[in-house]
């Protein structure tokens, strides 16, 4: 026992040490320095997105931050049917391969996003007119390129932003052509063609009580079918100083009752002016400079904002650890983020733990600090 507490110290010193001496060193570039993944390796993986040059290994300085902090990744796009599938019988592999290369060579989970998503659906598919051809589009769709990957990737986003705000079933065409029952084919479709590959649902705003309880009755309904569903993802989209931590915990605990994995997919905490929530992309805002405040960096009291909120989630997710599998940042650095281009083209944000030199900020070193006190409880102190 005096060892096991011994060791458990020495990693806690181990990490501290990295935690505050990363946030001087520009930028971070050693492969072998505890990051995230290190940190929270008994607890749950650490994931992020990668863009098209990252999963192509053309940006190194990320290429060496992904290394070092994650064991899981998402392709941001490149999985989508507008890419992946852009033509009715034309398959663009290429970019999908590479990433699930990248993953086997790295150690790194793959997680396939997304078969199903009324957004960057392909032009031929989204003026489809006749119901069978967009069932054959469906069934081809997801047979093909699940059946590919199955082996090769760890599970799939099979249906992504199903539901509306208030629970009931968003009007797509997925709803108008194939009627309620296509979340549930989608996902028998996805179990046929990759039986040993984890089948999840996702979608924003699913930890709000209403939305929430469409989500379970989604579940409820797939389960019922006798359809294997593993998991589900509370994408994250936030605001700061507005996490929804009772919701989220609530959540946690509602998806698991129902033996599911719960999973955090593709978090950022937006720190500007928005006047909605959640990720629809196709709600814009008007551009103006007010709504841009922070072109030149955060101000101390807003970085400080961001390192309480990211230090509160992850204190929940390390509550519940026993029933979260995954927490993927939706990007790599703040400079890739999606968030600089919406709601509002153009901006410059900063959501997430790695700033635009890749150097972690305070939100990380909270983080990680977490991970130490813990250690330190655990011995009493
Ligand atoms: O690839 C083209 C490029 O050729 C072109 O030059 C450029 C000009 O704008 O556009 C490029 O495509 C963009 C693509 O990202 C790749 O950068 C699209 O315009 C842009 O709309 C697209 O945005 C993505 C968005 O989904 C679109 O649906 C974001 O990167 C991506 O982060 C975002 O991710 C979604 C998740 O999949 C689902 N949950 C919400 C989340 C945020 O919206």
């Amino acid at each position: 026992m005096t060892i096991k507490w011994v060791l458990t110290g020495l990693v806690a010193v181990v990490l501290l040490g990295t935690a505050c001496d990363s946030s001087k060193k520009l930028p971070a570039t050693s492969q072998s320095a505890k990051g995230l993944k290190d940190a929270f390796k008994k607890d749950f993986l650490i994931g992020t997105a990668l863009n098209t040059a990252q999963i192509q290994g053309k940006d190194s300085a990320a290429a060496r931050l992904i290394q070092q902090q994650f064991n899981a990744v998402t392709p941001e796009n490149i999985m989508k049917a507008e890419i992946i599938h852009p033509q009715w019988n034309v398959y663009n592999f290429e970019l999908a391969d590479q990433i699930a290369a990248l993953g086997k060579k790295q150690g790194m989970k793959v997680n396939g996003h997304t078969l199903i998503w009324h957004s960057q659906l392909p032009a031929y598919a989204r003026n489809i007119r006749d119901i069978d051809s967009f069932h054959t589009f469906f069934t081809n769709h997801i047979s093909t390129v699940a059946g590919r990957y199955e082996g090769k990737i760890a599970s799939w986003d099979v249906v992504n932003e199903a539901l509306n705000e208030d629970g009931t079933m968003r009007k797509s065409i997925f709803l108008d052509k194939l009627g309620p029952d296509f979340v549930t084919d989608a996902f028998r479709l996805a179990q046929k063609a990759a039986p040993t590959t984890e089948l999840y649902y996702n979608d924003y705003n699913n930890e709000q009580p209403a939305k929430r309880e469409g989500c379970l009755q989604l579940i409820r309904k797939i389960k019922e079918a006798g359809v294997r569903i593993d998991g589900v993802g509370i994408q994250g989209h936030w605001h700061i100083g507005k996490i929804p931590l009772k919701a989220i915990e609530e959540s946690i605990l509602a998806y698991s009752a129902l033996g599911l994995k719960v999973m955090f997919t593709e978090l950022d905490i937006e720190v500007l002016p928005r006047n909605f929530s959640g990720a629809d992309v196709s709600q814009r805002m008007d551009n103006n400079p007010t709504l841009n405040p922070y072109v030149n960096g955060l101000p101390d009291s807003v970085q400080q904002q961001l390192a309480k909120d990211y230090e509160d989630l992850f204190r929940l997710f390390l509550k519940h650890k026993d029933k979260i599998t995954r927490v993927t940042f939706w990007g790599v650095n703040d400079g890739q983020s999606w968030l600089n281009g919406w709601p509002v083209r153009g901006r410059t944000n900063h959501p997430l733990l790695f700033d635009r030199q890749y150097r972690p900020k305070p939100a990380y070193e909270k983080v990680m600090k977490l991970k130490t006190e813990t250690a330190t409880e655990s011995r009493g102190f």
